[in-house]
């Protein structure tokens, strides 16, 4: 056996992930590939000889909590020798061989398309203690699912496209990711297949801009539609609920609509991220579509699909919002009324054209803003979710309720979660269940005979 390999042979690895779901998936992939390259895992950093952070770039705050994570292991580093430190995901493409300044201890940087080569590079740097950046863009394959190793045995998610080529002026994906690509149909098809024939009844289709997919230049030739993939694999046996995120609202073409309508196991929720009310910053936002275009979406959406979830993403205080910007978000939401509002203050990312803009909002003025759009968000999501009671939902259960006894927890085809009393159950089990009350936004009833 290589020598290298002897030497890492006894290593344990702790893997933290930040950022999105594209992290969480990625990072299951570089653990199904280090532990067939002989590591294993440790869910505890103390007794790490490998730390690893696959990290987030979108806000600054989510930088913030990597460097400082990162400052407190220089002395963990020296203690011992051939102990590793990497980063990866989108901090190691933002700033590649800057981490190195920031954190002179790290020993490997390396981006989302370079994971494949995660175990050689910790084996070297265990070696060698040479530190190695790995940062290019090359989208050579899709993390897929092992059956074997799935996080829970009833759900997966599964990536369809990657990275984005929209460009939105706050966005730091298009720098970090690279250009959008799709994933050939067939592949997909297959995976959910192979884990639907493991026991998976619920998959989540995975891109930063899913109804975009088979678009993109680098796509061509890929064969179907998102709709129409949505339709195929809404059809694979054993495969009872498909969901998808995040769609863009600009591409939200009408057989999409009427796939979501007509396709039983396709849910009726969807995330359709608006970012803010207002024209001039949905322009300034590159957005490319207008309010009256998105609540046209909307509308649309409500009057084919039945009990429509609806979520979106918004962003306040971006450069130039204005008061009467803002309160077109507000009005937005008295529009549309949210089941669910992902709210951010405006981040300036580098290198990303709003970052350049001049005008941008105070911290106090983004802090009120925030506050007010929150609070009506939290009253709008509530109704909605008090709008259920008396209802009967069909739950997909997860497993047993953490904080009430002898209760279990599971998802409505909404994806709202649903509690109730029971015993017996298991992840996967689809039961009915009448509702009967509600707390913040989890539905609370009994099991309808
Ligand atoms: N591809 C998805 C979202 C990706 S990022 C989409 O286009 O909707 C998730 C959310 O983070 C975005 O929808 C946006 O609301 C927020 N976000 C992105 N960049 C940001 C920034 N610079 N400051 C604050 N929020 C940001
Ligand atoms: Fe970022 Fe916009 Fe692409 Fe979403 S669509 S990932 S917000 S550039
Ligand atoms: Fe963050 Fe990169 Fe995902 S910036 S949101 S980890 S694509």
């Amino acid at each position: 056996m290589d020598t290298l390999i002897e030497k890492t042979k006894e290593k344990k690895v702790f893997l933290e992930t930040f950022g999105c779901q594209s992290n969480v998936l990625e990072s299951d992939h570089v653990t199904g590939l280090l532990l067939k390259n002989h590591f294993s895992m440790t869910p505890n950093a103390e007794e790490a000889d490998v730390i690893l952070f696959n990290t987030c770039s979108i806000r600054e705050h989510a930088e913030h909590k990597v460097f400082s994570r990162l400052g407190q292991l220089g002395d963990w580093k020296r203690e011992k020798e051939g102990r590793v430190i990497g980063v990866m995901g989108c901090m190691a493409t933002s700033y590649k061989d800057q981490l190195l300044e920031r954190a002179p201890f790290l020993d490997m940087v390396v981006g989302p398309d370079q994971y494949l080569k995660v175990p050689q590079v910790i084996r070297e740097a265990a070696g060698t203690g040479v530190s190695q950046v790995l940062a290019d863009f090359d989208p050579v394959y899709f993390p897929e699912n092992d059956p074997n190793r799935l996080a829970q045995p009833h759900k997966a998610f599964i990536e369809i496209m990657k990275e984005c080529d929209k460009f939105c002026t706050f966005c730091v994906v298009p720098f970090t990711r690279g250009r959008e690509i799709s994933r050939p149909a067939e592949s997909i098809l297959g995976e959910v297949t192979s884990i639907a024939q493991a026991g998976v009844k619920e998959v989540m289709l995975l891109g930063q801009n899913v109804n975009s997919y088979g678009l993109g230049l680098r796509s061509k030739g890929q064969g179907a539609s998102f709709a129409e993939l949505l339709r195929q694999v809404g059809q694979i046996k054993g495969i009872e609920r498909v969901r998808f995120m995040t769609s863009h609202p600009l591409d939200m073409p009408d057989d999409l609509i009427e796939v979501m309508a007509t396709v039983p196991a396709v849910c009726n929720s969807i995330h359709l991220p608006v970012q803010c009310g207002s024209d001039k910053v949905l322009k300034r936002m590159n957005r490319k579509y207008s309010v009256a275009h998105y609540l046209e979406q909307v509308r649309k959406l409500r009057a084919s699909i039945k009990d429509l979830f609806i979520t979106t993403d918004l962003i306040v205080g971006f450069p130039g919002e204005e008061e009467k910007d803002f309160q077109g978000t507000l009005d937005l939401l008295d529009e549309v009324r949210y089941d669910a509002v992902y709210s951010f203050k405006y981040s300036p990312r580098l290198g990303t054209p709003a970052a350049r803009m001049l005008d941008h909002v105070s911290e106090e003025v983004q802090d009120e803003r925030l506050a007010r759009l929150n609070e009506k968000a939290w009253k709008q999501a509530s109704e909605a979710c008090e709008s259920r009671v008396g209802k009967v939902e069909e739950v997909l259960v997860d497993g047993p309720a953490d904080k009430t006894p002898d209760a279990y927890y599971g998802k409505s085809c909404q994806n709202r979660t649903v509690v109730f009393p029971g015993k017996g159950y298991k992840a996967g089990d689809v039961v009915r269940v009448k509702i009967e009350s509600h707390k913040v936004a989890n539905l609370y009833g009994t099991i309808e005979k």
